[in-house]
């Protein structure tokens, strides 16, 4: 039977998303990849109960996460059931809705009979009552913007999500549809979107300051540009990397020469630290303190374990500041 470690709220440090009552971990665990029909199941087990003894308490997932899609949430759901969900109220767990799901009109985008299917469907395959947040997954450009926040407003009120997200919303996205969740008084705390050295799209369109100013939480996924931000290709392509056993969304074609010589240099930085490059590419995200939590995945409980890890040295001087950017430019 397993049992969680009596230290695991020591090290980890935990952030208040936005204005909310909430508390987030620096570091979350994402299921996107390594949890689906083809994953291994032990492993599974291993990092979340890796990530939980180190005050992880937060794991996200949504409704397509596998492949196949729904088997991320169904495997979670097992996880749970054999260790995990003794610790529901230590947990967050977080789903989500707006991609391709199931065939014909109702399984994608932003309607309100999507959105309440779906996320009907993720409690039964995870045999949760509820989820901690429930995210609308991405903007849908034909249904009206109130219909969406309506069906997220009504789900909180169902009982079925203590608190709402968007996830890849745009800064004035974000404040068109936090007016209308205002109005309604919905518990809307938090934005997810792509951010890394490499992905800088949150700070060019003005969301991450305004979020910070305006009391909306950022969880920030891909952190390690999936990988490239670490030690992992700079000597060729290991066979059980990303780029290898799922090459749908970290091509080949992105590792250049160019990108590998940023990696490097920032290696040696890295280096200079005292840290791995993955430690120092997730220290950089929380930098400045107004991310709410990196969203992380990973492929092994030892990955999980390096990342935590990022932890002991979060600070950045001028210079090294100035170094990175000169890498990256
Ligand atoms: N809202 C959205 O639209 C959206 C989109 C994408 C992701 N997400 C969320 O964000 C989460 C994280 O995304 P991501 O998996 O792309 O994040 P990531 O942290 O950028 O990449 C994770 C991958 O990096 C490698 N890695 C992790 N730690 C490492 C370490 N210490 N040393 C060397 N390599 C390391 C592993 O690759 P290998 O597998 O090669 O070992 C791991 O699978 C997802 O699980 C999901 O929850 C959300």
């Amino acid at each position: 039977m397993y049992i969680a470690k009596e230290t695991r709220y020591d090290k980890m440090k935990y952030h208040r998303c936005g204005a909310s009552g909430l508390l987030l971990p620096a570091v979350s665990l994402g299921l996107w990849h390594n949890f689906g029909s083809n994953g291994n199941f032990d492993n599974m087990v291993q990092m979340c109960e890796t990530a939980f003894d180190n005050g992880i308490t937060h794991f996200d997932l949504a409704n397509n996460y596998g492949p196949v899609a729904g088997s991320a949430e169904e495997n979670f759901g097992r996880i749970l059931e054999k260790s995990l969900g003794i610790y529901r109220d230590e947990l967050i767990i977080s789903t989500k809705a707006g991609y391709d799901m199931w065939p014909g009109p109702y399984g994608n985008w932003g309607s309100k009979k999507y959105l309440v299917a779906s996320l009907d469907q993720s409690l039964r395959r995870m045999g949760l009552e509820y989820v901690d947040i429930f995210y609308h997954h991405r903007p849908d450009p034909n249904t009206p913007l109130a219909e969406t926040a309506r069906a997220l407003d009504g789900i909180v009120r169902s009982g079925k999500a203590l608190y709402i997200g968007i996830s890849n919303y745009n800064k004035e996205q974000t404040i068109a549809i936090a007016g209308l969740f205002q109005e309604m008084g919905t518990p809307f705390i938090i934005n997810q979107r792509k951010y890394s050295m490499f992905v800088r799209d949150i700070e060019k369109d003005g969301l991450k300051d305004y979020a910070a100013w305006n009391g909306i939480g950022i969880i920030t996924f891909s952190p390690l540009a999936q990988g490239l931000l670490s030690d992992r290709y700079l000597n060729g392509i290991p066979e059980n990397s990303r780029v290898r056993t799922d090459g749908r969304f970290l091509k080949e074609a992105a590792i250049t020469q160019e990108t590998l010589n940023k990696v490097r240099a920032l290696n040696a930085l890295a280096k200079e630290r005292g840290q791995s490059l993955a430690q120092m590419a997730l220290a950089w995200i929380i930098r400045d303190g107004d991310i709410t939590s990196v969203l992380i995945g990973a492929s092994s409980a030892a990955q999980i374990l390096d990342n935590v890890g990022m932890l002991e040295n979060t600070q950045f001087c001028q210079e090294e500041r100035d170094t990175i950017e000169r890498i990256l430019a």
